[in-house]
């Protein structure tokens, strides 16, 4: 029987994680890296990134064993030939940026724990001295130019034809 959509659950949590990377790309930059570290209030805001970064790696865990344990739909005729057979490889991508982003995000967090052990401790005044603050920032930039070529590749599809790709990431009847 062919499978025309993926799992529920992979469904779920695909738009799910879209819409937390999306925020917590446009945390990342326009929140927290433009805040003070003396700015006392920066520790929250911080937290919050930190804890929604865990949260997408928790997510994507959870979307990686569901998807080893579910069908999933065949490539379609133009993602078996050509620029389409990088499909595989980018979407494996996700899974190791995320992963690394997260890593390189949670070595720093614990570079500056002591500011939240200490009650009433700042943040150091320049986090770029970490090398790990470093490879985030450009870990985040890579995923997301990752996101704008997968959405590029979706309209790309969407526009060839004859197939309804967005419908794979849809609800309704799996198999024919
Ligand atoms: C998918 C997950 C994540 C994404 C997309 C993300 C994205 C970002 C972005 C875009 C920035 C600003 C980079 C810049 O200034 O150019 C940033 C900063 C930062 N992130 Fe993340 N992040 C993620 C997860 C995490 C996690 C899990 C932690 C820690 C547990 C973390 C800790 C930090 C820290 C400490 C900074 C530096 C803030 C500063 O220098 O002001 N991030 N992140």
């Amino acid at each position: 029987m062919a499978v025309r959509k993926y799992h529920p659950v992979l469904v779920i949590l695909h738009w799910l994680v879209a819409i937390l990377i999306s925020l917590q790309l446009a945390g990342g930059y326009f929140t927290v890296a433009k805040m003070a570290n003396s700015d006392p209030a920066k520790l929250s805001v911080l937290q919050l990134h930190m804890i929604g970064g865990m949260l997408i790696l928790v997510l994507m865990v959870i979307r990686f064993i569901v998807r080893l344990r579910t069908d999933h739909p065949e490539p379609t005729e133009s993602q078996k030939t050509g620029i389409g057979r990088l499909r595989t490889p980018l979407h494996l991508g996700f899974y190791v940026l995320i992963l690394c982003t997260v890593a390189a995000g949670w070595y720093t967090g614990y570079l500056i724990s002591g500011a939240y052990a200490t009650p009433g401790a700042t943040l150091p005044a320049d986090l770029a001295q970490f090398p790990s603050r470093i490879i985030h920032a450009w870990l985040a930039l890579a995923l997301f130019l990752l996101i704008v070529l997968h959405i590029l590749a979706a309209i790309k599809e969407t526009m060839s034809g004859d197939v309804h790709i967005l419908d794979r990431v849809g609800f309704g009847k799996r198999k024919d």
